[in-house]
């Protein structure tokens, strides 16, 4: 990497700094320190570069060399550039920033950033005692070399009783172990879609399905979620008649990003429909554990599959932890076998000590998760009162479950928004990282997965910053990268 910058390189890089977009009465100093940091917010300019001297930067520029002096302290001022006197001055973020391989900036151990790109919930108290029981059960592991390409019994056994508690009988045959609910995701699109098939998902959809499908080069189709009202069903059911993709991925559990939650009738509808168009449903139930106000389940959408066309991934990462990575698969057993082959050219299996932390949890289910719903409600409650309050034009249908709220903004401004809002330390996922081709711009998803006060404090912020950016026009900063 390059540890200095010349003058008539940056000057190069800095371009028409003097007429950026945006730019209104600021001062030269202030537009030229506004252009470096835009430069490193691009990646174009890299960290701990040194900076050409002053002198050297005002006669590449043609202009004053106070004008730098003053763009320098600014930057000195916005912790992004370090100076030591005679030595030079050094490019930086503020506040811990680093940008990622990306290139996009991603918080590291940032306490003042409250973090709303990713929506899952800190870990249970019962993680600890769990871990300490796990340890204790793993020398009866020890004895054999560890691999289970399906999963421990014991887990898998857990699983299949989960479901069967739901009302669908499932033996642990029909059960895998993954690394997670999107490894699950992952090895199922491998060996369920060749190159280019056709998929539909909903609109918005989980950002990270999107990414595995991209992977694979799928073709994607949406069915488009209504702010209040969720799927339509003529149109689900029409898309799946008329176009027949390969594979339908569906969240009808506490959908997210939109909290919505598909009624039994339209379930057993889109299974009938699939099945009669060819089409392989992978259903999603990471929200499933996590109705809220009492709100009622309908019954699992495999129930209504009598032909293998519904396969459910689903895992430990919302109503647990998403650190321990336990996912699974329910299946068929020549599904799960299959899967299973599949996954040894992949990863093998998954680790036997946090398979047993899992086990030693869901034997503690119903008092973790019952915890976790009065937590997610109180914190649902205090966001929607903020939203309320501070940005009554947004508008919001409530969720009954799940983590996640997604507004209806006032405009268009989702990203514009998402970037403002990096600068007074809220990370946000703006609405075009839940669909396609950039649109969904007048929306934005909201977890309710923080402490209540750190919600309120984060909507303060970006009532904000929506005001700023009326105007002062749209900042320039970029979205977020990791959102989950
Ligand atoms: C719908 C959905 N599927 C999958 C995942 C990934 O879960 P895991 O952490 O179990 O891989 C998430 C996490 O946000 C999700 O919301």
């Amino acid at each position: 990497m390059t540890s200095q910058v010349r003058g008539g390189q940056l000057a190069r890089l800095l371009g028409q700094w003097h007429a950026l977009p945006g730019r209104r009465r600021s001062p030269d100093y202030a537009a030229l320190a506004a252009a470096v940091r835009g430069l490193l917010a691009d990646g174009r300019l890299p960290l701990g570069v040194r900076l050409p001297a002053e002198r050297e930067l005002a006669e590449a520029l043609r202009i004053s060399r106070t004008t730098v002096t003053a763009a320098y302290r600014e930057l000195r001022e916005s912790g992004h550039l370090t100076s030591r006197r005679g030595a030079g001055s050094w490019t930086m973020l503020p506040g811990g920033h680093r940008v990622a391989s990306s290139g996009l900036w991603t918080p590291q151990d940032d306490l003042d950033m409250i973090d709303l790109g990713i929506a899952a919930l800190a870990a249970p108290p019962e993680l600890i005692p769990a871990t300490r029981a796990a340890t204790e059960d793993l020398p009866r592991y020890l004895g054999s070399a560890g691999y289970h390409p399906t999963g421990i019994i014991e887990l898998r056994e857990a699983i299949a009783r989960s479901y069967a508690e739901r009302g669908l009988p499932t033996s642990p045959e029909q059960i895998m172990v993954t690394n997670g609910t999107q490894h699950a995701l992952d090895l199922v699109l491998r060996l369920a879609l060749a190159p280019a098939s056709s998929v539909l998902v909903e609109s918005p959809t989980y950002p990270n399905a999107l990414a595995a499908l991209a992977a694979r080069r799928a073709r994607i189709a949406t069915h488009g979620l209504a702010v209040d009202a969720g799927w339509d069903a003529e149109l689900l059911l029409g898309s799946i008649r008329q176009s027949r993709p390969r594979l339908a991925y569906l969240i009808p559990d506490f959908q997210n990003p939109t909290g919505h939650l598909m009624p039994a009738e339209l379930r057993e509808r889109v299974v009938g429909a699939a099945h009669a168009a060819g089409t392989d449903l992978v259903v999603d139930e990471s929200f499933v554990d996590l109705p809220l106000d009492g709100t009622p389940l309908p019954p699992p959408t495999a129930t209504f599959d009598r032909h293998s066309r519904v396969i459910t991934i689903g895992g430990m990462s919302k109503p647990y932890w998403g650190g321990l990575r336990i996912g699974w698969v329910r299946a068929s057993a020549p599904q799960v076998q299959r899967l299973a082959a599949a996954r040894i050219g992949v990863d093998m299996s998954s680790p036997v000590l946090d398979q047993l932390v899992a086990v030693h949890l869901l034997a503690e289910a119903s008092t973790i998760v019952t915890a976790r719903r009065t937590q997610l409600a109180r914190q649902r409650d205090a966001l929607l009162a903020a939203l309320a309050e501070r940005l009554p034009q947004w508008r919001v249908a409530v969720p009954r479950g799940g983590v996640t709220l997604w507004a209806e903004l006032d405009g268009p401004v989702s990203s514009a928004l998402a970037r403002a809002a990096e600068e007074v330390g809220v990370r946000l996922a703006p609405g075009p990282r839940f669909g396609l081709d950039g649109t969904l711009e007048r929306f934005l998803r909201l977890p309710f997965t923080l402490p209540a006060a750190d919600l309120v404090d984060a909507v303060h912020r970006i009532a904000a910053v929506r005001y700023d950016l009326d105007r002062a026009g749209r900042p320039q900063w970029r979205e977020p990268s990791v959102i989950a």
